[in-house]
């Protein structure tokens, strides 16, 4: 096996090379005049398992295209098997038609890189796990939220409350609670399809004095933490932090959910960003051995 740390997972890549102890190939990469990328695999992958660790966070279509060309690359020259571990996978919440007239994004780009010849995938926390059963490949997603609970969990924070801001990440708080050893719950979020705007409607949880982390697989603009935040600070919890994978932290995101009393945002390097403070290496690197012993 050898690693192909792709340009938006360098750092990842070589900490899940190291943990290994296999080789790294590394992978040069510009962008010409136009626009356009060029990759060039700066060492052999001929009769090795090659793994392209590539996230696809914010600019989405030049990281996937760039994963698109490490992956032809590879399989031009010679790989056995093409694996790649793409921590945030684009374009995974456009799962279905919502409005007439869309496209069901993740289905197009599922084939787009089968085309580019991927055998297998390796996601982290992939917004609904069905999509990944209609990939043209065997594709498979993680849970990093036992590592974020842990790191809740070695600074004290045994026992605190593990609230999903909506009903689709209740399995998320229950994964974090099982760890931390406190409650969990969930809020009912509406997000209105046209305008993006999020609301959340209140319940009644026993927080008050309550230390809790609200746990969510994406922060994008930070509207979901902000409104779950409300919610808990008219409920009187005594301090409240925000734990995610995905900090894609767009524009004033973070901002925004400090200025929500929010004490802390805690993410993972599954993108990389001022709150990705837990490493997602040795979940990948336990996967990769999983897979390589079949
Ligand atoms: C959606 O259901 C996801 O789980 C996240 O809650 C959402 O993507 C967060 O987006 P934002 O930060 O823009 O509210």
């Amino acid at each position: 096996m050898k690693i192909l740390p792709g340009p938006a997972s360098k750092e990842l890549g070589e900490k899940v090379a190291q943990l290994l102890g296999v080789q790294i190939v590394p992978v040069f990469f510009k962008s010409f005049p136009d626009g356009e990328s060029y990759v060039r695999l700066d060492g052999e992958v001929k009769g090795e398992e090659a793994v392209i660790i590539q996230t696809t966070s914010p600019p989405q279509d030049t990281r996937l295209i760039q994963l698109a060309l490490i992956a032809d690359a590879a399989k031009r020259n010679d790989a056995t098997r093409i694996v790649a571990v793409v921590p945030y996978l684009a374009y995974a919440r456009q799962d279905k038609v919502f409005l007439k007239g869309e496209a069901i994004s993740i289905e197009a780009i599922a084939k787009m890189l089968k085309a580019t010849g991927i055998d297998n995938l390796i996601t982290v926390n992939v917004h609904q796990k069905n999509v990944l059963e209609k990939f043209p490949f065997q594709a498979k997603s993680i849970s990093a939220i036992p590592l974020l609970a842990e790191h809740f969990k070695h600074r004290g924070f045994k026992e605190a409350f593990a609230l999903a801001p909506d009903k689709g990440a209740i399995g998320i708080a229950e994964e974090a609670s099982k760890v931390l050893g406190g409650d969990f719950g969930y809020l009912e979020k509406q997000r209105d399809r046209y305008t993006g705007c999020v609301s959340v409607e209140k319940k009644e949880f026993a927080v008050k004095g309550k230390t809790v982390i609200i746990f969510d697989d994406i922060i994008s603009t930070g509207g979901t933490i902000v409104a779950a935040a409300n919610v808990l600070n008219e409920l009187g919890a005594a301090k409240v932090y925000a734990a995610c994978v995905h900090p894609l932290l767009v524009g004033e995101a973070e901002k925004r959910i400090r200025q929500a009393g929010v004490e802390e945002i805690v993410g993972t390097d599954s993108v990389p960003s001022s709150v990705s403070k837990v490493s997602l290496s040795p979940l990948i690197a336990q996967a990769l051995r999983e897979l390589q012993s079949g």
